[in-house]
């Protein structure tokens, strides 16, 4: 069994001095390829400060995470956005898109800014919204479609790139039992068939259950499930993922998005703290969304270049 997830004696504190407060507890944890985890617990555990951390969307305060062997902690920040970009996929319980590109554009974005042929990227974009169920609404714009309809684009623009470790937070959160049904058969799917490793943070014990594990949160330690018990350990499976990420560049605007993805997953864990919404926290708000910003910025750069390629 490959451990693609090493965590060990991983420490958060937000704030400082008077204001210090620890989030998480020395924690150590190991994730196994093909692995389907679940991180339950109450409110203000820490799950999402977890994930943010698995993810390498945030840095932690002290210890270490090894993903696939390499410690996280040492690298730099653009070789830690290219560890990133190639290997994990992000589900968030806002539908963070653009929302007046159409639904294909919306999912061939990472690829774009990774430089891929748009050819390849049509084609890929297109395959990953068939796995989704959305083939018949590529042109249709973002914004048009019904709240599942804006998750599966998600997980179709998380699936893209053919990530090796899908982090989903709260993916069936603002959905209607019968469409989080169908997120969470397709979140399955990818793990059973794919051998994607699926992390989910969730309050909904039906989902938490179909999990191989449940990682246990209280107040920032680790009650249950650090590590899977013997018997049930499953082997690694024999699907491998393809890289197709090799193809980026860790100067690329990808970097830029990853960047804009961390900032939007702080503002997701700031306001589920305060549980307020903030207007920047609307993903449909086309101003003040910095992963929407980023995302235009780095689209229309992607496109000048990949035009001039493309009419030469
Ligand atoms: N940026 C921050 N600054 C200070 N404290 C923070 C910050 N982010 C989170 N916290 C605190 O860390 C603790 C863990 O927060 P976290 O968002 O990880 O909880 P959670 O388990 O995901 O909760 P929920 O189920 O409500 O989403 C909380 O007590 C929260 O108030
Ligand atoms: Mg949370």
């Amino acid at each position: 069994m490959n451990t693609v997830i090493e965590v060990r004696d991983l420490v958060k504190v937000y704030g400082k001095r008077s204001t210090a407060f620890e989030a998480l507890k020395h924690i150590d944890l190991d994730i196994y390829e093909g692995e389907s985890v679940a991180i339950v617990g109450k409110s203000g555990s820490g799950k999402s400060t977890l994930m943010h951390l698995l993810a390498l969307l945030d840095r932690p305060t002290s210890g270490s995470i090894k993903i696939d062997g390499v410690d996280s902690t040492k690298l730099r920040n653009r070789k830690l956005n290219k560890l990133r970009n190639a290997t994990f996929g992000f589900v968030f319980q806002q539908f963070f898109m653009n929302p007046q590109d159409t639904v294909i554009e919306n999912v061939m974005l990472p690829l774009k800014i990774a430089k891929i042929r748009r050819k390849a990227r049509k084609n890929m974009a297109a395959k990953a919204l068939g796995t989704v169920g959305l083939s018949e609404r590529i042109k249709f714009k973002a914004n048009n479609l019904s709240g599942g309809q804006k998750q599966r684009v998600c997980i179709a623009r998380a699936i893209v790139n053919h990530p090796k470790i899908l982090f989903a937070d709260e993916p069936t959160g603002n959905l209607d039992s019968v469409t989080g049904e169908m997120i969470t058969k397709l979140l399955f799917d990818l793990n059973k068939k794919k051998g994607v490793t699926l992390v989910i943070v969730t309050h909904d014990e039906d989902l938490a259950k179909l999990c191989d594990r449940q990682i246990r949160i209280v107040d920032g330690e680790i009650s249950t499930g650090a590590k899977p018990k013997k018997s049930r350990a499953r082997k690694s499976t024999t699907t491998r993922v393809t890289h197709l990420t090799a193809n980026v560049d860790e100067d690329s605007e990808l970097g830029e998005l990853a960047k804009a993805t961390a900032a939007a997953a702080k503002r997701a864990v700031k306001s589920s703290r305060t549980g307020k919404t903030s207007k920047s926290d609307e993903p449909d708000e086309k101003t003040s969304d910095s992963t929407t910003k980023t995302a235009k910025t780095t689209r229309s750069s992607a496109r000048k270049k990949t035009t001039k390629k493309e009419e030469a």
